[in-house]
């Protein structure tokens, strides 16, 4: 990174994590959950943390607002190390970093309006102003009609609005979310990821999220980045690390989203009878580095116009389309003769992979 580069990165930082480690000493020995993270999170972005069970997703996002303490390292907030906030500081911070959860965190025997205003009430702040302010968010959220009903007449997306509403009392810069969609359906899911992603937009927050969803990350994050064993394994665009996954973990994670070889075509690659031909298959794989639409005419040019669509799919993230297309091509040609076309197809289109599928 140059130095011009480097001054940009410093400046578009919101928060930085600087060789962080947090290690549990318990009943089960020694757990290192965080080991030497460097990280930065820029402002006003939607930062998508994922891994696996136990990669030490919530011990991280913990550290932000100092629910927990790092082992060593720093978290710097607006270049500020946080880990030497004084009390009143720390009460401070807190007020500028917001956070919900997966269970919501709700008072069941209180209002929803109660709910939101605690936080004012516990900070003295003066009734009229109270008033004002949790009107305003429970509008924001779309619940100026429960102000008067208890949480448990209310769905999960409707508790998540009011977990929502309470996070942004104090009008904090940052909000944390930890699974935040992870107990609620599909469709709650899509409403409160787009109260997220207005939020963002409206009030200019910086978010950082941590789900194992990763059709969460595709919808509504820019960046994100891959835990493994206390480590950050990959980190980068969303369309980058999704379309050309790196890592093994991530790998094994986009499982789902990734393209398996259909059983039916396993067969079909031999021959099945005296007068077919086999196929070869090829895989295309358009990882979203070009910002140009897989070009069916510069396929069909490359590889024959005997070549043909068997499988596949293509995804759009962050205005990108990258994916994978299972091409079957005339299998009596030599393979090697097969893949010099696909490699000037790749030449010629650019944000290209291809792997001869079987
Ligand atoms: N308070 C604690 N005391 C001891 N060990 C802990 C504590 N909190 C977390 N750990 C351990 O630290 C590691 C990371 O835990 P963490 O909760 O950060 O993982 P996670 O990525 O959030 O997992 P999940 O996806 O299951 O929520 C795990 O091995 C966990 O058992
Ligand atoms: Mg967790």
């Amino acid at each position: 990174m140059s130095r011009y580069e480097s001054d940009i990165e410093q400046a578009i930082t919101h928060i930085r994590l600087e060789g962080l480690s947090k290690t549990y000493s318990g009943g089960q020995g020694v757990v290192h959950a965080l080991d030497d993270i460097d990280l930065n999170i820029r402002r006003g972005e939607i930062f998508g943390i994922i891994g696996r069970s136990g990669a030490g997703k919530s011990s991280l996002i913990r550290t932000l607002n100092r629910l927990e303490q790092p082992s060593s390292g720093r978290v710097r907030i607006d270049g500020v190390d946080i880990g030497q906030l004084d009390e009143d500081q720390l009460v401070t911070l807190r007020r500028r970093v917001g956070m919900i959860f997966q269970h919501f965190n709700l008072l069941s025997a209180k209002t929803v309006w109660d709910n939101v205003a605690l936080p004012l009430r516990v900070a003295g702040t003066r009734p009229f102003e109270i008033e004002r302010r949790v009107s305003e968010l429970l509008q924001l959220v779309g619940l100026s009609d429960k102000r008067d009903v208890y949480p448990a007449q209310l769905s999960g997306g409707q508790k998540q609005r009011v977990g929502i509403a309470r996070a942004l009392v104090h009008e904090p810069q940052i909000l944390l979310c930890d699974e935040a969609t992870s107990a609620l359906d599909p469709e709650s899911t899509q409403a409160i990821l787009a109260l997220l992603r207005d939020i963002n937009c409206r009030l200019g927050l910086t978010i950082v999220l941590i789900t194992h969803e990763m059709e969460v990350i595709h919808e509504i994050c820019q960046r994100v980045g891959v835990l493994e064993r206390g480590r950050v394994v990959e980190e980068g665009p969303v369309w980058q690390v999704f379309g050309d996954p790196q890592h093994e973990v991530t790998r094994t994670l986009l499982g789902t989203r990734q393209h398996d070889l259909p059983e039916d075509l396993v067969g079909r690659i031999r021959p099945q009878a005296e007068n077919e031909h086999s196929l070869f298959l090829l895989d295309l794989h358009f990882t979203g580095a070009s910002l140009r639409e897989p070009d069916l005419l510069a396929i069909a040019q490359a590889l024959g116009p005997r070549s043909r669509l068997v499988h596949g799919g293509i995804d759009r993230i962050q205005g990108r389309a990258l994916g994978h297309l299972l091409v079957g091509v005339d299998g009596r040609e030599p393979r090697a003769a097969i893949l010099e076309r696909a490699r000037g197809l790749a030449d010629h289109v650019g944000g290209l992979g291809y792997v001869a599928a079987a």
